[in-house]
């Protein structure tokens, strides 16, 4: 594996490797992610390998002009309205953390979206992104990098760690500054558009842009009591859970830890035990739980001042931090659940229900 900054000619060089069907991961705003050509299937074929992802989680494509939809969106599937949308949200969020689920031309590999009639697409904002997207084919699958269900990697570190040895080249940017993924937006649906995952671009914040917007319970972080079965695919059930991004699984974003999740500013009136790690929103809420339990250890704060960006930005960090301490227990508290809060808060609830699986191999 090669490892290479940022600067032009290592971006050019790593963009070389794109071409050459290689597997790159970059940094993006929202979390580092697995590049392949989203048009060479096998390269396509060794980014599920190398991540174990099962192959019905289709993938998201990265582009970094506008232009390049053309290859990859069948708009004449589009009816007026929703073009109008499209245009309203490319103007208002991208480049950003946004990703729109699209009608697909038939051009595009089945493996990029999993057979289905829509693709995921997404493009960033960070210019390390950009650069290496344009230098090489224009169109870059990638999800995050990371082994699947595992933690998601917002530093090149983190890749390294979790899948150096199975791919081509990482790219370090630096830390991701948003720090968790794009949120997901159905744009192919008859009614009005629908978040399939919570991320870097609040519901409120697309409202205030676009007016009403769908947002099912599945993508609210309101599953973790079950409504996903352990290490399966979204649930049967209800329409909305079918249409749920297919790779939003109950048990994402796991620490090798178990990880205990408590509710908002809970986490204070909790007992403290040695060989635990503990997890706070704010530093106000460190205090209280220290007032309460002089001499705790293992403490960490998302946000010293309880800023949910902030909290956003040092998630992934902390708890793979949390995570290399060897501790029987994380424990994390709930954010706020308005704008990136509740992107956080559905992070959480995967991880503590994913921390308790087996290991990934075992099941996919
Ligand atoms: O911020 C991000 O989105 C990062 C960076 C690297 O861009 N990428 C990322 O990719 O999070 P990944 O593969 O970890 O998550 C992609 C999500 C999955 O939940 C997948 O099911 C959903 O997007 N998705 C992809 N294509 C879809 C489609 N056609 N319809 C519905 N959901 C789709
Ligand atoms: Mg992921």
């Amino acid at each position: 594996m090669i490892l290479l900054g940022a600067s032009d000619t290592e971006l050019r060089r790593g963009a070389e490797l794109l071409k050459m069907g290689k597997l790159v991961a970059f940094p993006t705003e929202t979390v580092y992610g697995l590049g392949a050509d989203a048009f060479n299937t096998r390269a396509l074929a060794r980014v599920f390998e190398a991540k174990g992802r099962p192959r019905f989680d289709p993938l998201i494509i990265h582009i970094a002009r506008f232009d390049a939809l053309d290859r990859i969106v069948l708009f004449e599937a589009l009816d007026g309205r929703r073009r109008t949308l499209l245009d309203k949200i490319a103007a208002s969020f991208w480049p950003g953390p946004l990703t729109l689920v699209l009608p697909k031309r038939k051009e595009v590999p089945d493996l990029a979206t999993a057979g289905l009639a829509t693709a995921a697409l997404r493009f960033p904002s960070h210019p390390a992104a950009q650069a290496l997207i344009t230098l090489s084919t224009g169109a870059v699958a990638a999800p995050s990098a990371n082994p699947f269900g595992r933690l998601s990697p917002t530093r090149a570190e983190h890749v390294i760690e979790g899948l150096g040895d199975k791919i081509d080249c990482v790219i370090d940017g630096g830390p991701s500054a948003v720090g968790v993924e794009s949120t997901v937006l159905d744009l192919s649906v008859s009614g009005p558009p629908r978040i399939l995952r919570y991320g870097g671009i609040g519901r409120e914040a697309l409202e205030a842009a676009i007016g009403p917007v769908e947002a099912p319970a599945a993508a609210a972080g309101e599953d973790a009591a079950g409504a996903y079965p352990q290490g399966g695919r979204s649930s049967p059930g209800t329409e909305d859970r079918a249409r749920s991004a297919p790779g939003n699984l109950r048990g994402h974003y796991a620490p090798g830890t178990p990880l205990i999740l408590h509710g908002s500013d809970a986490l204070a009136y909790s007992v403290y035990r040695g060989g635990e790690g503990y997890l706070f929103f704010s530093g106000k809420n460190r205090d209280a739980f220290v007032g309460r339990n002089p001499g705790a250890s293992a403490l960490f704060v998302l946000s010293e001042a309880g800023s949910v960006l902030e909290a956003a930005a040092n998630l992934f960090e902390l708890l793979h931090r949390l995570d290399r301490l060897g501790l029987d227990r994380i424990h994390a508290e709930m954010l706020p659940q308005e704008g990136l809060g509740a992107a956080l808060n559905d992070r959480l609830s995967r991880a503590s229900a994913g921390s308790l699986l087996p290991p990934p191999g075992k099941y996919t």
